[in-house]
């Protein structure tokens, strides 16, 4: 079979180390072949540290008139909504656009119903929804092993906000015109693994505050979640822990799944003492191994732009709670 072509759009940190990689490891299959920033200088850069010999356009629309079948779009979240639109509607190219995949509702349908109209993939990259630890994690839960969910803790906490970490000097992470801050960074993540882990959120509760970082954006927020199943939850995010932290754990009926971030790895099935912990698991099938083979008609890869919508939803609801300092019914 031919290689599927690939271009980006967006050849920032996120596709350096992440993106890039991956499709490198599935070079059997797909073939980076063109790609675009902004800034010419950090894609000849890109090309040249990661030795690509990919095309570098000048404009997405000339690289999406390349001869690519896919796009990955990884640049600031404001743009996300016009670059798929271009991919999808104007050029016909599938898409695997990065989280959040928008800023507003309105937006997120548009993409989904024009992908839904092209017949062409929308995959939003919310990378959780990959990990092998997660989804032996959700298996566990299908399968009944911790019994009825009855509550569940998320923390997901770093020292400082990603333009100093993450990636220098992107400011965007933190201003509000290009809706960076804690929740559509860090929040579309774990939201989203709650609402798929635990079921649909009925009312998300917030407080988000800004402690420590001088931008218009929260560096800490502490949802409560009520499910729909009756369940509860609390999501704690914050760029303000210098020692960092991650950690979930599902109390169930029967049983008690924890792991911690850094512990990226495996679940030991501690079944003695009901207590299932994070140990080393292998890796299974990437985002992008799965866009490809969507892109492809590979059986069993659905469209995942609703996954996208759904985070996007817990995400909005997060903020206005936040806001207006009152329960907010997500609008799923
Ligand atoms: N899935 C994940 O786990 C994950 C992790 C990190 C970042 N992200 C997401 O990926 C996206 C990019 O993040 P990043 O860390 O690479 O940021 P970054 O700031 O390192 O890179 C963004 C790049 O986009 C370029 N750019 C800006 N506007 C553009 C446009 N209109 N057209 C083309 N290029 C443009 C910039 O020049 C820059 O090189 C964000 O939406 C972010 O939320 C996802």
């Amino acid at each position: 079979m031919e290689k599927t072509k690939i271009g980006f759009i967006g050849c920032g940190k996120i596709t350096q180390v992440a993106h890039v990689p991956c499709f490198l490891e599935i070079a059997k299959k797909a073939k980076i072949t063109g790609i675009y920033d902004l800034n010419q200088k950090t894609a000849q850069k890109l090309n040249k540290d990661l030795s690509l010999k990919a095309s570098i356009y000048s404009s997405p629309r000339d690289l999406l008139a390349s001869g690519i079948q896919g796009v990955v779009i990884s640049t600031p979240n404001t743009s996300h909504y016009s670059l798929t639109m271009q991919a999808l509607k104007a050029a016909g190219i599938h898409v695997l656009v990065e989280k959040p995949m928008a800023v507003n509702l309105k937006q997120a349908d548009m993409m989904i119903e024009t992908a839904r109209k092209k017949k062409l993939v929308l995959q939003v990259n919310q990378t959780l929804r990959f990990s092998p630890v997660h989804n032996k994690i959700k298996a566990m839960i299908n399968s009944g092993k911790i019994g009825k969910i009855v509550h569940v803790r998320c923390l997901r906490a770093g020292g400082n906000t990603p333009d100093k970490e993450w990636a220098p000097g992107s400011t965007w992470f933190v201003q509000k015109k290009f809706r960076g801050g804690l929740i559509m960074d860090i929040g579309v993540h774990m939201a989203d693994l709650l609402g798929w882990l635990v079921g649909k959120a009925k009312s998300i509760y917030s407080i988000n505050s800004i402690m420590i970082h001088s931008n218009n954006v929260p560096d800490n927020v502490t949802a409560i979640f009520e499910f729909a199943n009756g369940a509860t939850g609390v999501l704690e995010l914050s760029w303000t822990i210098p020692c960092g932290g991650g950690l979930l754990e599902i109390y169930g009926s029967k049983g008690t799944i924890r792991i911690g971030f850094s512990e990226k790895s495996k679940l030991e099935l501690a079944s003695k003492n009901k207590m299932y912990k994070a140990v080393k698991i292998g890796a299974e099938k990437t985002s992008q191994s799965w866009f490809v083979d969507s892109i492809n008609g590979v059986k069993g890869n659905p469209s995942l732009g609703e996954v996208g919508r759904h985070a996007l939803i817990y995400c909005m609801a997060i903020e206005k709670s936040g806001r207006t300092g009152k329960p907010v019914v997500p609008n799923l």
